[in-house]
Order: C-alpha cells, then structure tokens, then sequence
C-alpha cells in the first residue's frame, strides 16, 4: 500500500503539513509505504491549455510535474493538504490541479483509466484557514472532490479546521493531530 502526500501550502512547517505529517504517521504506523512530495519546493507550472494533451493524454510541458504524474501513478492512496487562500486552495495546488487536465483528456476523451490501471484508490483531504466562515471550505472542497472524480479517486474524507491561523496553531486545537493520525490508519485499513 503506498500513500502519497502533496503538500500544498507554502509554508514550511505550517498546520497543513503538521496535519499531514500525522496522517503519513498514521498510515505508516500501519504497515504503508509513505512518500510526501512539497508543492512549493517543485517546478510546476500553470496549465496554458496548449491542448497538447488531447492527442496523447500527456503534459508536453517538462517541468516537475512529470514527476507528480508518476507518484500518482503509483499512489494506492493520495493524501492532499492545503489551506484556504482567497477562499480556494493554494496556488501551488491549483497548477498542480490544473495540470492534470492531461489526465482528463485521458479518461474523457481517449477513454483510458487517468492513472494507468483500474485499481482501487482513495483520498484524503486536508485544510485549514484562519477564518470561521460557514462556507469557508466549499470552493476548495468542490475542487478537490472534482480532481479526484477525474482521477477515479474515490473521496474517502477530509479533516477540515477552520478558525487556525498562525503557524502551529493547529497544535492548540484540542485533538486535531490525533485525529489526522487515526484519519491515516483508517484511510489504509479500509
Ligand atoms: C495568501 C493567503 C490567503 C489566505 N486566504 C484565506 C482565506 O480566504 N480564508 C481564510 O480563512 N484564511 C485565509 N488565509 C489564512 C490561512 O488559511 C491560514 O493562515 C492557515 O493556517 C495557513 O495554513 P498553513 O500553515 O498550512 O499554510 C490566507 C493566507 C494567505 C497567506
């Protein structure tokens, strides 16, 4: 069973990655292979919709992003975290969400499996933001639930924190850490 965390935030050591640290712990405590990749640390450029990808169902573009396709490829699970910016996810995951349009053209139009074979996977997200609005999480929900419908990711859940700015904060909160561990012991066992 091997788990792939993207870590979307650019902030090192921030809520989202200590989140995503317990969820990789936790899934690691159970026997998965674990690997996190940091989004801010990559070269990934924005989809230009060059539509090179219609013909072939892959990214013309030589950038890290290559790399990402491959670590999805063999994900059985994919772990996403990002925190709310300007209401969505961060920028740095939306090139990424947007690059996988070639995994789209995959699925849609050359009617092949988005991430090379039919085997089962899910996923996992997570967010944060400093806020405590009541639709905070809705814009960065409906656009993680739309990447993994394309991917045929099954959505297997979210730990979702509102009200949690600065950095660390999350470890205030009264059992969040605990629960993005059991989070990742469930998301392998199931
Ligand atoms: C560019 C930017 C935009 C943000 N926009 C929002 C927002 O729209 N709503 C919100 O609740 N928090 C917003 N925040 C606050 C972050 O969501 C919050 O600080 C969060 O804890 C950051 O998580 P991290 O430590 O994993 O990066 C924003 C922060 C930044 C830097």
């Amino acid at each position: 069973m091997r788990v792939l965390g993207i870590a979307g935030s650019p902030r090192r050591g921030g809520n989202t990655d200590l989140l995503l640290a317990e969820v990789m712990r936790g899934a690691a405590s159970r026997g998965a292979k674990v690997k996190t990749i940091i989004l801010s640390q990559l070269n990934i450029a924005p989809c230009q919709h060059c539509d090179a990808c219609l013909e072939t169902g892959k990214c013309k573009v030589k950038d890290d992003m290559q790399m990402v396709y491959k670590e999805l490829e063999r994900a059985d699970r994919v772990v996403l975290a990002s925190p709310v910016h300007f209401m969505g996810v961060t920028a740095q995951t939306k090139a990424m969400i947007d690059r996988c349009q070639a995994l789209w053209v995959r699925k849609y139009i050359l009617k092949q499996p988005p991430l090379g074979d039919k085997r089962e996977r899910k996923g996992l997200f997570i967010s944060v933001g400093g806020m405590k609005l009541a639709n905070l999480f809705e814009p960065a929900l409906a656009t993680v639930k739309a990447l993994f419908k394309v991917l045929d990711i099954t959505y297997a859940g979210e730990l979702l924190f509102p009200g949690v700015d600065e950095r660390g904060a999350i470890t205030k909160h009264p059992d969040a850490l605990r629960q993005a561990f059991l989070a990742g012991q469930r998301l392998v066992e199931d």
